[in-house]
């Protein structure tokens, strides 16, 4: 296998936990992913604290507002003494506000590569009709999408079900971040369409998140190392 895919998100607002966690976790996973919760409890401070775990961060905010405060908030990212690897935006934003971002980065040497959220997967069609988009959704994920990477988005993020029409438009290229996996046999939860580790690779994902089935493991350490081992044999 080459690098390790897989993003341990840490989902909790309590700076201790999530920095043992990521301790605990650093050498067994490909990289670790902060979200809302996280960011909204423990700021700045606590991101430069997770990530001094020295694995690689993936800091999930999906930003979404005109495309100077954005920049801004881009730009913002080089006060953090450990600049994440990945960071999300909202596609909705449009190609300016991706532009935008992408160019800051350039600016400021950020070694952070910008990933698009298209339509999230608690929007169903009967919400998108609502919302003024006649498209079903996953027509809206490959619009949005495609238009997100020329704007200069870096990749997107991706549920099971669209990895494999997105990586088929997009090309080898851009990076795929895939949520809602689950190794083989373990719980479900509140994840409605799954794929395993191995198979959303297959698919055509360059990264996977994977939070609870890690995280709430027994022994997460060990839960990690049974999914590298079972990427590292393609089940699935
Ligand atoms: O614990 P679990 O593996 O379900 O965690 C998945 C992580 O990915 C969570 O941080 C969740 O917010 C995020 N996510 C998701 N489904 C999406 C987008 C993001 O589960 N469609």
């Amino acid at each position: 296998m080459k690098s390790n895919p897989v993003f341990v998100a840490i989902d909790t607002p309590d700076v201790a936990a999530a920095t043992t966690l990521a301790n605990t976790l650093k050498d067994s996973v490909g990289g670790i992913k902060l979200g809302l919760e996280f960011f909204t409890a423990c700021g700045p401070a606590g991101v430069d604290a997770v990530a001094a775990c020295g694995a690689p961060l993936f800091l999930d905010l999906k930003l979404h507002d005109i495309p100077n405060t954005v920049a801004g908030a881009v730009r913002s990212l080089s006060q953090l003494r450990y600049p994440p690897t990945f960071l999300t935006l909202h596609a909705q934003g449009g190609p300016a506000m991706i532009a935008a971002a992408a160019k800051v980065r350039e600016e400021a040497q950020l070694p952070t590569q910008l990933l698009a959220v298209t339509v999230l997967t608690s929007l169903d069609a009967q919400d998108l009709t609502l919302m003024g988009v006649s498209a079903s959704p996953l027509d809206q994920v490959e619009r949005l999408g495609t238009m997100a990477v020329e704007a200069g988005a870096d990749g997107c993020v991706c549920s099971p079900q669209e990895v494999a029409q997105l990586r088929a438009n997009l090309g080898s290229g851009p990076a795929l971040m895939v949520p809602g996996i689950r190794p083989a046999g373990s719980a479900v939860g509140d994840q409605k369409r799954v794929m395993t580790p191995a198979q959303a690779m297959a698919a055509g994902a360059s990264h996977l998140v994977i939070g609870r089935p890690i995280t709430s493991a027994e022994d997460p350490q060990s839960a990690a190392q049974a999914i590298n081992a079972e990427l590292s044999n393609g089940a699935g």
